[in-house]
């Protein structure tokens, strides 16, 4: 195969049935928009040039493009009057084609494989073809322009749904809308179609017949993969669609050596990355760029994304977003880690925890019913259970210094900024507002005081009090008898 090629990818329909103000091309797929996926695939046949005919919605359209494929060149196509016109809009945005061959895809297919263009077009370059037809065989041709064969076989023509004959009706061998075409004889055709047909449209497909009468030769290729080829046109076949997706992705890492206990609710998105012996349970969803570690078990119930978890961590019942877990971490069950959530090698996030813009460093733990925004925990460091992060003032963010084997008490308030010392510890229930030197014992409540009775008197009559006279009466009983046991001195009296 040249790499004397070029692609041009259809993405100027308006795609009303989606009922969106996303266009149809962006929505996305496994994390990637439809037009993202093709263009992907296209990528792998390092093409000379890609050209992406916008139209509808070009100014969201466009730019996408552009992100994703810097070099692309863009052709405005202002009314769709049709493939055949959409592809002259390109050829002309080009500057013209040259020779070599040219590709044509749409921007709505994302299950399309690079493998198969590449197959197709290779095919095509062989047996020096004017056009070839990417073709599927389907149960249900309808809507579907049908490849038209003679009695010999051969390719005669692409006759469109509305165009058909009731016999050409029956064909279920349909153009999968992806054409190859000899660059010469493409700027030859374009001129000549025209659009008189059931729709008025300039049909890129009428190529097939110009190609046929001039004498040149025309072929098809049934891609037995069909899906790859089908375009999802409103939501339903969207979900469809991404859920085809879903599983060829769990398959190919499953084939790669990760396991996963239920494909049906498991999702992971294109660009996801897993190493060997991953482990995912069900009800987990790994999402864009995130990033698993060989032997980690994620899950179940766990929705990462863009996350970066290290081999051997274990992630259960977690929701996460650019969160940073290290090596044979613990996180959850039951845990929020928010942007810029750091957990150093063998550290817990637990059970109830929210965690944002922190860095937990290795060994450090944060293991029950706490909140850490904005910190900095040093290594071996214990959390105790309960603890905020005071980190807002209700103007302004600050934050805390926590050092390394520190062990502070259970619910604790560190009101940032401040900053407690390597090995500092602090009694339960305090509050910190100044720094602990390292090694002191920080305490903020005052002595407790326990009021005599209090209860007897001021609720009296009440279950509580109840409850407690109960044990002062026996108390008192007790005390009687063994005072009784002993000889003689009475009792000290209850009242005080
Ligand atoms: C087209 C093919 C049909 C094929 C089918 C496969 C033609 C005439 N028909 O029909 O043989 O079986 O695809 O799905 O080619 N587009 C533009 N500008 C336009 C018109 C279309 O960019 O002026 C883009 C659309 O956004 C879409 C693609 O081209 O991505 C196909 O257009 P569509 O109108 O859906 O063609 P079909 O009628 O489905
Ligand atoms: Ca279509």
């Amino acid at each position: 195969m040249t790499n004397n090629l070029t692609v041009i990818v259809l993405a100027a329909g308006g795609g009303t049935r989606m009922r969106s103000k996303t266009p149809k091309v962006l929505h996305p797929v496994c994390g990637r928009s439809m037009l993202g996926h093709v263009l992907h695939a296209v990528q792998t046949l390092e093409p000379r040039q890609v050209v992406a005919v916008v139209g509808h919605q070009r100014e969201l359209v466009g730019p996408h493009v552009k992100e994703l494929l810097p070099d692309a060149l863009l052709a405005v196509q202002e009314d769709q009057l049709g493939t055949g016109h959409a592809v002259r809009v390109a050829v002309e945005a080009a500057g013209g084609i040259g020779s070599g061959t040219v590709l044509v895809a749409y921007g709505d297919t994302p299950l399309l494989e690079g493998e198969s263009l590449r197959a197709f077009a290779a095919e095509h370059e062989a047996a020096e073809r004017a056009v070839s037809i990417l073709s599927g065989i389907v149960p249900a041709p309808f809507g579907y322009g049908r490849v038209v064969r003679d009695a010999d076989g051969d390719v005669v023509a692409i006759v469109e749904e509305k165009d058909a004959t009731p016999e050409q009706r029956e064909i279920h061998e349909i153009n999968s809308g992806i054409l190859a075409f000899d660059a010469a004889f493409l700027a030859e055709a374009l001129p000549q179609i025209g659009n008189d047909n059931a729709k008025g449209e300039y049909y890129l497909t009428d190529c097939v017949q110009l190609a046929r009468d001039a004498g040149l030769t025309v072929g098809a290729y049934p891609l037995e993969d069909v899906l790859q080829t089908e375009g999802a046109n409103d939501r339903a076949q969207l979900a469809d669609l991404g859920r085809e997706m879903n599983r060829r992705i769990l398959t190919r890492w499953m084939r790669e050596g990760v396991s996963v206990m239920d494909p049906a609710t498991t999702w992971v998105d294109a660009d996801v990355e897993l190493a060997q012996d991953v482990t995912i349970l069900p009800g987990t969803q790994l999402l864009g760029a995130t990033v698993v570690g060989e032997d980690a078990v994620i899950g179940p119930d766990t929705t990462l994304q863009d996350c970066e978890i290290g081999a051997g961590a274990r992630v259960v019942r977690t929701h996460g977003q650019l969160a940073v877990v290290g090596q044979d971490a613990n996180v959850g069950p039951f845990a929020y880690l928010r942007p810029g959530t750091h957990l150093g090698e063998g550290g817990k996030i637990g059970t109830f925890v929210e965690t944002k813009n922190s860095t937990l460093a290795a060994g450090a733990k944060v293991p029950h019913l706490s909140y850490v925004g904005d910190a900095e925990v040093g290594e071996g460091t214990n959390i105790g259970a309960g603890t905020i992060f005071a980190n807002y003032d209700g103007v302004a963010k600050h934050r805390t210094t926590i050092g390394r084997h520190a062990r502070t008490g259970s619910n604790n308030t560190f009101v940032a900024p401040v900053t407690v010392g390597d090995g500092a510890g602090t009694g339960a229930g305090t509050v910190v507002r100044e720094d602990v030197p390292a090694g002191d014992l920080a305490v903020s409540a005052g002595p407790q005081r326990n009021v005599e009775g209090w209860v007897l008197r001021r609720r009296a009559g009440t279950a509580q009090a109840a409850a407690a006279e109960a044990v002062r009466d026996s108390a008192h009983t007790a005390s009687d008898a063994d005072v009784d046991g002993v000889g003689g001195t009475p009792p000290p009296g209850g009242e005080s």
